[in-house]
């Protein structure tokens, strides 16, 4: 925290921190895996190089290098010696003048790291996890520079999931305001498209009175 190793109970953030009135923050999710030649952080410099790109879009001066944040997660991983685990690195506006303008604010930077296994579950991983088309439409590129990770976008993706778990899902995926599938609330979306699925869509179209036949 902020370029010291700090024992988690002791990690405590003042309550005038901008970042927590205003969501000026912006964080990476990183994996480290147990693999034959020891621990590996995965891509652990192109995310750190998207938290730079992020804190710039979001007027936030990163106090440190990509090189010594890097170093410092690699210290924190080897000092906490977990086979695997999630790595939560965190920049954000700190405690100072509380107008919306964080003018001289300090910037803090933190790291967190923690065993975290699959993020929607070993049994999601095997059996399939059910996600619902939220209500919410994820925040525009003319809202928030969404190409950012920043911390305040995330009230935008808990109001998805909220709404998607109260219904009975896992999931909730966000459309754009055009209606196009953006993401999830806290992944990506892939589709895979089979043979199988091209033989569905063109049963789909022979069906009598589908749209598609007309
Ligand atoms: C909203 C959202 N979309 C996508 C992702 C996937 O991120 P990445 O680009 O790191 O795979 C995440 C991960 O935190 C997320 O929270």
């Amino acid at each position: 925290m902020n370029g010291g190793l700090v024992a988690w109970d002791d990690a405590k953030v003042h309550v005038g921190a901008h970042g927590l009135h205003y969501g000026t923050g912006v964080f990476e999710g990183i994996r480290a895996y147990e693999t034959p030649a020891g621990t590996a952080v995965f891509r652990l410099r192109e995310h750190l190089e998207r938290l730079a790109r992020s804190a710039q879009l979001v007027s936030l001066t990163l106090p440190y290098s990509v090189d010594e944040v890097r170093a410092g997660i690699l210290e924190l991983v080897a000092a906490n010696g977990l086979p695997e685990c999630y790595i939560r690195p965190i920049a954000f506006s700190g405690a100072g003048a509380l107008g919306v303008a964080p003018c001289g604010n300090p910037v803090e930077v933190a790291v967190l790291s923690w065993p975290w296994g699959a993020y929607l579950g070993d049994q999601g991983l095997t059996q399939g996890i059910r996600a619902t088309i939220s209500t919410w439409k994820r925040v525009g590129a003319n809202t928030i520079p969404h190409a950012a990770k920043a911390t305040g976008i995330y009230l935008n993706s808990m109001l998805a999931v909220v709404e998607a778990q109260r219904a009975g899902y896992d999931e909730a995926i966000l459309l754009t305001d055009a209606g196009y599938v953006a993401d999830g609330s806290g992944e990506n979306v892939f589709v895979i498209k089979t043979a199988g699925s091209r033989r569905r869509r063109s049963r789909a179209r022979s069906f009598p009175g589908s749209p598609e036949t007309r």
